[in-house]
């Protein structure tokens, strides 16, 4: 799990058969740190093993708590005597739900001394909703020397409207207000399943949330919380990313263990292309049966709309439909930059200002070289590989490994002509063909 790997990849192969999706990992991240508020042991289900979750559990056990894998997807954390409260920039520089510390340990221990977080490259990640909420509460903030310090005497239940929908700031709000005195209310909070799945995470541990889901979130501080068992959501990004490569390889893939409500806005899309689209309860069949796919306009928005994290993955099915297609990103400053390696496989892709992309359809892609600019659009270019002729190699893998759990496995499986090789294979091994 390095830079040091690349991906081979052999396109022009029609994914077929099923694939089981493992539990999301933007909830687990959050889930994992929403237990330091918990006196007692969490056990936590469904979790998927990625780079992030296995960083996670490191700078938890760095603060004090204790956290481990006990079985394949499940992490055991007892925050019980969790003292510390400083999370310095090596440990957290790697992962963006790092800023989930803030809330966690402000609402634990009345303070938290948390580095400016890190993660994936796509523009200014501001946090000023986040730390508009903790001040709402009663904390002073400063930022020094690239460090978040937050500290409060008391938290006091107050009403924040969010300027802007943010998933970080509405579940940081709630892990800050779950044991504050009085109610807090979040409003224009954002509507994300995971944003859900933290609220029943914090509930099932007897926290008071109500509202999750919706654009107002109540949460009535409570004295404690108490250990418990709890299992993740399905991962709706990673599902999406399969059904898209399956409608991209012209496949024909059941799509598995999976909430098919939460995959409504990509469903309605790919059924506006010409892709066959069957939801059963736990699953999606997907086949594309027609002779080409037709081009679709498409708008990223914050949950119930289409994901800013599936945005690479269906521009590049965009750019094997037939036609013009635009794609507007409303979430992301700056989530385009991969496009040029998109088109150094073929595709004809024009960025206009920094949120529209103009998808010329109908390319023919082919493999090449190519590196994944963040964890989506390592999806995106894994995608593109599978449709390319010939062999594409993918670098920058610890981009994708942070987000996705046993990808070569899962897609070997389908039919795909994945491997991972180290990037200097020793001499005499063939790097390219031979996949
Ligand atoms: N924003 C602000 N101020 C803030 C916070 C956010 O202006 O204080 C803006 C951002 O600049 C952005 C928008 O609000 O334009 C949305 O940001 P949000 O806070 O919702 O994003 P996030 O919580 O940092 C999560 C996911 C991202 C996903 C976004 C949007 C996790 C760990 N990350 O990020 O997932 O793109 O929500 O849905 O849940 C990924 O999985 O690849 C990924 C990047």
């Amino acid at each position: 799990m390095n830079n040091e790997e690349k991906m081979v990849i052999l396109g022009g192969v029609k994914l077929h058969g099923e694939v089981k999706i493992s539990g999301a990992k933007n909830s687990a991240v959050a889930i994992l740190v929403a237990s330091i508020l918990v006196k007692g042991k969490c056990v936590i289900e469904n979790v998927p093993h990625v780079s992030d979750i296995l960083d996670l559990i490191d700078i938890i056990n760095g603060l004090g708590g204790v956290a481990e894998f006990v079985g394949e997807d499940t992490v055991e954390v007892d925050c019980s005597d969790l003292t510390d409260y400083v999370a310095s920039y090596d440990s957290v520089r790697k992962i963006r739900a790092s800023s989930y510390l803030m809330g966690a340990l402000l609402g634990r221990l009345k303070k938290a001394s948390v580095a400016l977080p890190g993660g994936c490259d796509f523009g200014v990640r501001p946090i000023d909703q986040h730390i508009k909420g903790f001040e709402a509460l009663g904390a002073k903030v400063d930022i020094e020397y690239g460090m978040v310090n937050i500290t409060a005497d008391e938290l006091v239940g107050d009403t924040v409207y969010l300027d802007v929908v943010s998933v970080g700031a509405t579940i940081n709000i709630m892990l800050a207000a779950a044991l504050a005195d009085g109610i807090t209310v979040i409003d224009s909070a954002a509507k994300e399943p995971h944003v859900v799945d933290v609220a029943n995470f914090l509930n099932s541990m007897g926290a008071n949330i109500k509202g999750a889901g919706t654009d107002v979130i109540k949460i009535r501080g409570v004295k404690e919380l108490h250990g418990g068992t709890f299992s993740v959501i399905p991962d709706q990004i990673e599902a999406g990313t399969f059904m898209i490569a399956a409608s991209a390889t012209r496949g024909d893939v059941m799509v598995t263990n999976i909430i098919p409500k939460h995959m409504e806005s990509l469903s309605a899309k790919l059924e506006e292309m010409g892709v066959g689209v069957e939801e059963y309860d736990e699953a999606i069949r997907i086949y594309v049966d027609k002779p080409e796919l037709k081009r679709a306009n498409v708008k990223t928005q914050p949950y119930p709309g289409f994901p800013t994290d599936l945005q690479p993955q269906m521009l590049t099915l965009l750019t094997v439909a037939k036609g013009t297609s635009i794609m507007k990103e409303n979430v992301w400053d700056n989530r385009f930059k991969y496009i040029d390696e998109l088109n150094r496989m073929g595709a004809n892709v024009n960025v206009e200002g920094k949120d529209v992309a103009v998808v010329e359809g109908g390319s023919r892609l082919t493999g090449a070289p190519v590196c994944a600019t963040d964890l989506r659009a390592g999806a995106a270019m894994v995608i593109a590989a599978l449709i390319a002729d010939g062999v594409t190699e993918i670098y920058n893998l610890q981009y994708i490994d942070r987000g996705y759990e046993n990808l070569e496995e899962k897609l070997r499986a389908l039919g795909a002509q994945i491997t991972r090789r180290n990037v200097n294979p020793m001499p005499g091994v063939l790097s390219a063909v031979n996949v």
